[in-house]
């Protein structure tokens, strides 16, 4: 395997277990997406108010063949046409990134074929380019998840720094938790986003915390406000308190994601994780990007929020600069932006 050859028609098998979803796409030459499956388990774990670990793990194992099985059918290929396959090795929920290595090593044995772990948080930054794969370099990307929110200078592939980040609650933590106290459904993303069209967005001024004071920012202080705000005034309609929280959490996004822009000269502004799927957060970010001078490119909200198709495409970058991975490579939990599996 040491000759592999990466180009155009190579096909990457990919899947991603990390949380919640267990996806499988098969990928050619990086960004021609043939098939792209993802089951969500959110029925599962809305019981529970959020992702219980040890449930999730049991459900990936119980949809990992079918949905691999899906992706190929999708796809129109037979196995034998499938050159590497992928999976995320990090971050996440231990037992659920073992479902997906494991698997994917076992497949690469089998139809003997390289194995590529792949960073998670550097496959939403390859969302936007899946989509659009003529964006020019140096890119600023807004990667906003669940667990991760941080303004990444994007180089070139794999060359990335991050210029801010949370430092506390992720977005869409702030989100869920924002829901989860309403009491307005699960996940607390979508169910905010869709309660928010709905209210006055000017009716309540929250907190915009460290606006004027560099990259990072803070959503921890916001989640305390609104909470605050609703116990003092319980007969608040839940839409404008949505609104106005949905409104502030816009606003600081955008505001640093094109002052970052500015300051290392991007070409463009890219947004990336679940958050990114947010309306207003699209809406905005157009408008205000493309007046300070920027292209603003919004992957479709099928590959902002977890997918197996972005784990594909970074792991074709990956083939391309770093070549096939030792199967001895792990599950790592904690893994950072910067970091490569191993
Ligand atoms: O990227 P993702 O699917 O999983 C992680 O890697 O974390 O992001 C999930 C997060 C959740 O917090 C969810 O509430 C949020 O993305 N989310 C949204 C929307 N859709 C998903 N947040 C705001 N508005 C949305 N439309
Ligand atoms: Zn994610």
């Amino acid at each position: 395997m040491s000759s592999f050859q990466v180009n155009e028609s190579t096909v990457v098998l990919a899947i991603e277990t990390s949380c919640d979803e267990t996806a499988a796409a098969v990928v050619m030459g990086g960004n021609d997406v043939l098939s792209s499956v993802v089951s969500s388990q959110i029925d599962i774990h809305a019981r529970f108010g959020g992702v219980v670990p040890e449930v999730a793990s049991r459900a990936h194992l119980e949809a990992i063949v079918p949905v691999v099985r899906q992706a190929i059918s999708d796809a129109g290929i037979l196995p034998g046409r499938i050159d590497a396959v992928a999976a995320t090795a990090g971050p996440g929920l231990i037992g659920a990134l073992l479902v997906g290595v494991s698997a994917a090593k076992s497949l690469s044995l089998v139809w003997d074929v390289p194995f590529i772990g792949v960073n998670h948080l550097e496959a939403h930054l390859y969302a936007g380019l899946l989509d659009d794969p003529t964006l020019q370099f140096p890119l600023v990307v807004l990667l906003v998840s669940g667990g991760h929110t941080m303004i990444v200078e994007m180089r070139g592939h794999g060359d990335y720094t991050v210029l801010g980040r949370t430092i506390d609650d992720a977005a869409g933590e702030a989100y869920d938790k924002v829901a989860r106290f309403l009491d307005v459904g699960y996940p607390g993303g979508p169910a905010i986003d869709a309660l928010a069209s709905q209210g006055d967005a000017t009716s309540i001024e929250f907190p915009r915390a460290m606006m004027h004071d560099g990259l990072n920012v803070s959503f921890s202080g916001l989640k305390t406000s609104v909470i605050n705000y609703v116990r003092k005034n319980p007969d608040a309609a839940n839409a404008d308190v949505a609104a106005s929280f949905q409104e502030a959490v816009v606003d600081v996004l955008c505001a640093k994601t094109i002052k970052a822009a500015q300051q290392v000269g991007a070409r463009g502004i890219v947004l990336g994780g679940g958050v990114s799927a947010n309306s207003l957060l699209r809406s905005t970010m157009t408008t205000r990007g493309e007046q300070a001078g920027f292209s603003v490119a919004l992957p479709s909200r099928a590959m902002c929020t977890d997918n197996a198709a972005m784990i594909a495409s970074a792991a074709w970058y990956r083939l391309l600069s770093d070549g096939p991975m030792d199967l001895s490579c792990g599950a790592y939990p904690n893994l950072k932006l910067a970091e490569v599996p191993r």
